[in-house]
């Protein structure tokens, strides 16, 4: 007789992170719901993957990605040793959770976030103190800093508001926390700032970015941080040694290096952004102005489980969040001009 062995106590008790949902490959749906690009990657990176060397199939990766390191470095103006990758900016924050926490460690961040930060710090029994958004979306900057946390995490754009806090504001928590303070910026290519400064000003400020959001490679799993040489030496202590393949860290150098194909999307999805906000507004939504590739909105009857249902079954994808404070909110991926055209026709329609 086989018994199941027990998880640790607290992977039993914990529920795991709930991805939006996928649709199965051929079925036809407006997809909404998960913030990718609405536009294919560069033409380039399609020609990287096909010009694959079968060798570099046969041998190991590069353990640092350094392709992909150097092109990151030249593009973003720091030095290779400023640069960690990984199998998506998941995989970086969960290093960056094994790297600066441990048991009991207390991890800090304003509320309502990335629904992945307590999943980790759980695996990890880290402890997870949260702190409601200052007035306007700002960081609550003095509350963090009274949790005496070993760690400060925010995403910046947030999800799932897409507020932006200015980079003066997270400048001034930098300057006062001698911790970890992690920047995830996986929507920021969509936004009118970055943090990348204060990665050359501060020692302990991460920044972490993905290539699934901006340069439209969700599939691939590729993401970066950009902090001190001293934090990317510890993250390559605790990562996995050949954490990116080889195919992944050529597709991912060609996305970046290709800036004018990115930013014609992002172009496009801001311009989106604002028409889209603009029609929900005048059809008696709330609309939080965001500066990701996804809008919070408010809808009129106040049931967006009803209207997220009704989308579903017009073949329309978004995300409800079935938790307090959302219930009234969807959050819906900007898409292309046609697919935003079918979202506001189906509202009409219902
Ligand atoms: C705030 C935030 N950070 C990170 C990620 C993860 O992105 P990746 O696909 O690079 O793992 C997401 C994905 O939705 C996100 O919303």
């Amino acid at each position: 007789m086989s018994l199941t062995p027990k998880a640790r106590p607290n992977v039993e008790k914990m529920s795991a992170y709930t991805p939006g949902e996928q649709p199965r490959p051929g079925e036809r749906v407006v997809k909404l719901n998960t913030n990718e690009n609405p536009f294919p990657p560069s033409p380039r990176v399609v020609e990287a993957i096909r010009g694959i060397d079968p060798d570099r199939l046969r041998r190991y990766p590069s353990p640092s990605a350094e392709d992909f390191r150097q092109t990151a470095a030249r593009v973003h103006g720091v030095s290779p040793d400023m640069i960690v990758a990984g199998n998506g900016s998941d995989e970086i924050l969960a290093m960056a959770m094994r790297t600066y926490l441990g048991p009991d460690d207390v991890l800090a961040y304003p509320d309502p976030t990335y629904s992945l930060y307590p999943v980790l710090a759980e695996v990890g029994e880290v402890k997870v103190v949260t702190v409601p958004w200052a007035a306007g979306w700002d960081l609550p900057i003095d509350a963090l800093l009274a949790t005496g946390a070993r760690a400060i995490f925010f995403a910046n754009p947030n999800a799932p508001t897409g507020t932006l806090v200015r980079t003066s504001r997270v400048r001034e928590l930098a300057t006062r926390f001698s911790g970890l303070l992690l920047v995830d910026e996986a929507y920021v290519d969509f936004a009118e700032e970055n943090g990348l400064s204060l990665v050359r000003e501060f020692s302990n400020v991460m920044i972490c970015r993905t290539l699934s959001k901006g340069y439209g490679l969700a599939g691939l799993r590729f993401g970066y941080a950009i902090a001190a040489p001293a934090v990317v030496s510890a993250m390559n202590k605790v990562k996995d040694s050949y954490n990116c393949d080889a195919v992944a860290v050529s597709a991912a150098a060609a996305a970046l290096e290709d800036q004018d194909y990115a930013r014609r999307t992002w172009e496009h999805v801001r311009a989106e952004r604002v028409r889209l906000s603009e029609s929900l507004r005048q059809r008696g939504w709330q609309v939080i102005p965001s500066q990701a590739n996804f809008i919070l909105v408010t809808c009129p009857g106040g049931d967006a489980g009803a209207t997220y249902r009704a989308l579903r079954a017009k073949g329309i994808l978004v995300r409800f969040f079935d938790k307090p404070g959302l219930q009234d909110k969807l959050r819906i991926t900007i898409g292309t001009a046609e697919e935003n055209d079918q979202l506001l026709a189906a509202l009409s329609a219902s």
